[in-house]
């Protein structure tokens, strides 16, 4: 493949790492940095190009890591400094980029920068977070809801203020209106480019600049309640304000700043749209604004095509699209659409045109684990208790072996292990008809096929049940087939077959898709 340089990403392939339930190397049941550099021949022989690290900083761990308490360091419970740079160097020895997450719009309630802030009202951090007074009656100043249940106002009583937090309370929002803030994170961005990261995921973005006048959110006259309370609001002043694509851009051009320069992908929930202005006005905020719109589409052929129909037409001219199916907040493909057209859900990830993203395990076909009441740990479910919004099923760690700990802990892992063989690395890894050999295959033929990675896309046919597209590049066309059914569909272009998801069956080129069967088909 023609080397893309500093685009490398068009044709990448990112994986997620989420280290707590990647692999432990000390015994304590969660997973570590030394253990990602040591499975880091899993992910390289897979065939992606990236992975992305979930936040390993110093951190109370109160949203598990995504409370972040020093932006510089490594929290002992996943290594120390030199630690990662022994995983970077043995990812960047393998062809690997790595991405490590930033944190921008809030922080631990226990980072030096809010310690200072709520120490008294003229400190000289205390606009580094929000700030306000409480209504007359001393209720919060507004009626916006934190995303993980109650108000987003706690009240501190030492300074007698409330202080801003879109996600727990001990997640406060840092003041993005505020220069020193933006330096200061602009800075720990460089820390990590300085030691040799190739780029970020930088979460919540679509928060990172509340109203200025703090108006009141309007009620959501579709809410219902699995969708969690804070979406009882139309989250309208509280999320994609204007203002977040100008302190983007001020992201991306730290990231320009190098050579080569890095990579920012950006993570925000909403509508179309809304996504694809994280593209910046003049593409210069993010280079990818993670896709989510294959995670909230209903599995039918006629939602996923307008799906993608609808994403390319409302792409900006020269934006590269991605695809994301499954992360560690939502549950997993492999449960939304069950296990029979998970194969088809992987084949669609990796065919669409756009840089895919897979979230660890999504290789093995994982599913959600059900959690035990006592060993809910997700601080979303103990807070709005029952209603499916509890992340730990998705947080599960890789079973890699059998045995007690599953070659992930030789302690007690912190999140239950679903140990069933069919679910195991080391079964997969010998089975040429699992789930991850399929998902090295179509990872090999997608490298070797430019059409696959860099071809333009065009729908070829549409049914109730099959979902017909291809790609094509300098003349090469490839048909991407997919049977969203349980009964055997006409095949409907003509071609040789280059793969299938169906390993066992023996088809000939001109035969009909199997039931659930995605082929990949060269045409003429
Ligand atoms: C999005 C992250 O993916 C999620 O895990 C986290 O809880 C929130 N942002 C808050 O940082």
């Amino acid at each position: 493949m023609a080397t893309l340089g500093k685009d490398w990403w068009k044709t990448g392939v990112v994986y997620q790492i989420y280290p707590r339930s990647f692999q432990d190397s000390n015994g304590d049941g969660v997973g570590d940095l030394a253990g990602i550099e040591s499975r880091l021949d899993h992910v390289a022989g897979l065939g992606a190009d990236a992975i992305w690290i979930s936040p390993f900083y110093p951190s109370p761990m109160a949203d598990f890591g995504y409370d972040v308490s020093d932006y510089c360091d490594v929290d002992p419970l996943f290594g120390d400094l030199q630690a990662f740079d022994r995983t970077l160097a043995a990812a960047h020895a393998r062809g690997l980029k790595v991405l490590l997450d930033l944190v921008p719009s809030h922080t631990s309630e226990r980072h030096p920068w809010f310690l200072e802030s709520r120490a008294s009202r003229n400190n000289a951090k205390r606009d580094w977070y929000v700030w306000k007074d409480p209504a007359p009656d001393g209720s919060p100043p507004n009626n916006w809801l934190s995303e993980f249940g109650g108000p987003a106002w706690t009240f501190d009583e030492t300074t007698g203020q409330y202080y801003l937090h879109i996600f727990l309370t001990e997640q406060p929002s840092l003041n993005w209106r505020n220069p020193a803030v933006r330096d200061a994170v602009l800075g720990a961005m460089r820390f990590w480019f300085d030691r040799g990261v190739d780029g970020f995921r930088v979460d919540a973005i679509e928060n990172l600049v509340p109203d200025a006048e703090l108006r009141d959110n309007p009620p959501n006259p579709d809410w219902i309640d699995t969708m969690g309370p804070a979406r009882s609001l139309l989250g309208i002043h509280t999320q994609h304000r204007p203002e977040v694509f100008e302190y983007v851009a001020e992201m991306r051009r730290v990231a320009q700043s190098y050579e080569p320069e890095k990579l920012l992908i950006g993570e925000a929930y909403g509508t179309v749209e809304q996504l694809v202005r994280y593209y910046g006005p003049k593409l210069d905020c993010f280079h990818l604004p993670f896709n989510f719109l294959l995670i909230g589409a209903e599995w039918r052929p006629r939602n996923i095509a307008g799906v993608v129909e609808t994403y390319e037409a409302a792409l900006p001219d020269g934006a590269w699209p991605n695809w994301v199916m499954s992360n560690h907040d939502r549950s997993r493909s492999a449960s939304r659409v069950g296990p029979e057209q998970a194969r088809l859900a992987a084949m669609l990830l990796l065919t669409l045109r756009g840089t895919p993203t897979i979230y660890q395990g999504e290789e093995l076909g994982m599913e959600d684990v059900a959690i035990p009441t006592d060993r809910v740990v997700d601080p979303w479910e103990k807070n709005v208790p029952g209603k499916g919004l509890g992340r730990d099923p998705v947080r599960t760690p890789i079973a890699w072996t059998g045995g007690p700990g599953a070659g992930f802990t030789t302690g007690e892992p912190w999140l239950p292990i679903d140990q069933r063989p069919q679910m195991r690395v080391d079964v997969q890894y010998c089975d040429e008809g699992s789930m991850l050999s399929l998902w090295r295959t179509m990872l090999a033929l997608r490298r070797k096929e430019h059409a696959l990675s860099l071809g333009d896309y065009r729908t070829l046919h549409l049914d109730d049940h099959v979902f017909c597209y291809e790609r094509s590049h300098e003349g090469r066309r490839i048909a991407v087939a997919l049977n969203f059914s349980a009964e055997t569909q006409p095949l409907p272009v003509t071609g040789r077959s280059l793969l299938s998801t169906a390993p066992s069956a023996k088809h000939g080129d001109d035969d009909p898709l199997a039931p659930h069967e995605g082929r990949i088909i060269e045409l003429a």
